[in-house]
């Protein structure tokens, strides 16, 4: 059986990693990697693949950057050729970035079977690029590999057909249960000069949130006040970068808010792990903090995680100063000693997939979503104007 992954953008990374390890297992399994290219400085992929102890991959689409349709444009021209030639019997895509999409268009107008890791998620905000690439791979896929009920609950309330939804659990936790123990022995905080001390770590990359410059502006400011009273330890994702640039922005030198370089998955684990709280617009921040129990406060109005507030420690926040500090001080009193735990994101994520995939099967009774409570229409996007 020959199965095609394809990647592109860094949090693709994680997801495929614990899944090729699995399929490193089976001896009838040819796996063949696909990095389009999307990201691709050193720290937004290399370092991932290195870390993560994933294979070269066998093609590099070298896509790079570009507008929306520019970048999923040139991913399917470049994959259609490699699937014509290979012709897998699965071409797996992770996640909802533009070349999750741009590769289940092109593999299922090819005939292939397409299986979709982290299927089902919605947040019902269609001004979200991810909203548009998640709903339209779910409903070009066969097999919609979920990483929670609500997940299957989605799927099933958009008329997509039980028997193509498995509940396989998230496959970012198998990442980090894996690298745990690695990131720990880095003592990433002692070179930070952050251990034992109370900071916070933040990520903003979001358009909503990044490219209007009133919005980051007002972002930085909260940031730079919450620097005067904790360290604020803040990556910037280089998309942040180039807009802080703009806005001549320079932390207030009497506190300690801190930008940093994006950080390879182990610092980041290392760091969030020891934080005090995390504050971002990232997916997979908001689905990490809730296993590790550390509270996150999430900058926008919606998300497609919402078991990440309904059962673990993400709250969501607007993008404004006062907003922020206020829920920043509520989630460090409200921080618990127990952390929150979610059916199957356990570490074995992948094994499930990989069962589901090459043998056809899953655990039973457990696997099938809730039956919707009432049928939906399929959310459509708002008219404009
Ligand atoms: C993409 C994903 C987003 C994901 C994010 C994680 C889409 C629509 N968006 O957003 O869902 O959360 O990745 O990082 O697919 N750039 C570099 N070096 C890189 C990559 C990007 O400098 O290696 C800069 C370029 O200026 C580029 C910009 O960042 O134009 C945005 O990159 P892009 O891949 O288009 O989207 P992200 O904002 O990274």
């Amino acid at each position: 059986m020959r199965i095609l992954s394809v990647v592109g953008a860094r949090p693709n990374f994680m997801k495929l990693a614990p899944v090729d390890r699995e399929l490193a297992r089976r001896r009838d399994v040819e796996h063949v990697i696909v990095h389009t290219g999307q990201h691709y400085d050193p720290e937004m992929s290399d370092l991932f693949f290195e870390e993560l102890w994933i294979p070269a991959p066998d093609y590099h689409l070298g896509v790079g950057s570009g507008s929306h349709a520019q970048q999923t444009a040139a991913v399917m021209q470049r994959l259609e050729p490699i699937l014509t030639e290979l012709r897998p019997d699965l071409v797996l895509v992770y996640g909802d970035v533009n070349s999750t999409l741009a590769a289940a268009l092109v593999a299922s107008k090819l005939g292939r079977r397409v299986g979709h890791v982290e299927a089902g998620l919605r947040s019902g905000d269609w001004s979200m690029p991810e909203e548009i690439n998640r709903v339209v791979t779910d409903r070009l896929s066969d097999l919609l590999l979920t990483p929670s009920r609500d997940a299957g609950d989605n799927l099933v309330a958009e008329g997509i057909s039980v028997d193509r939804v498995h509940f396989v659990g998230n496959v970012m936790i198998d990442s980090l249960c894996w690298a745990l123990p690695q990131a720990a022995k880095r003592d990433v905080a002692s070179r930070y000069e952050v251990r034992g001390v109370g900071y916070a770590v933040v990520t903003l990359h979001r358009p909503a949130n990044v490219d209007d410059p009133a919005v980051l502006r007002e972002l930085l400011e909260a940031l730079d006040q919450m620097g005067r009273t904790m360290t604020v330890l803040f990556p910037v994702h280089p998309r942040t970068r180039e807009r802080v640039q703009t806005l001549g922005f320079r932390p207030d030198p009497r506190g300690d808010l801190r930008l940093l370089e994006p950080l390879g998955y182990l610092d980041m684990l290392g760091l969030v792990a020891a934080s005090q709280l995390v504050i971002t617009d990232s997916g997979g921040l908001q689905e990490e903090t809730t296993f590790l129990g550390v509270p996150c406060v999430t900058v926008r109005p919606n998300t497609e995680r919402p078991v990440t507030c309904t059962h673990g420690t993400n709250r969501l926040v607007a993008p404004r100063r006062d907003a922020m500090l206020g829920a920043v001080e509520r989630a460090v009193a409200r921080r618990s000693p127990a952390r929150p735990l979610i059916e199957r994101w356990d570490g074995h994520a992948a094994e499930r997939i990989v069962r589901v995939l090459c043998d056809g099967e899953l655990d039973g009774a457990a696997s099938p979503p809730h039956p919707p409570r009432r049928a939906r229409a399929m959310p459509q996007p708002l008219a404009a104007g």
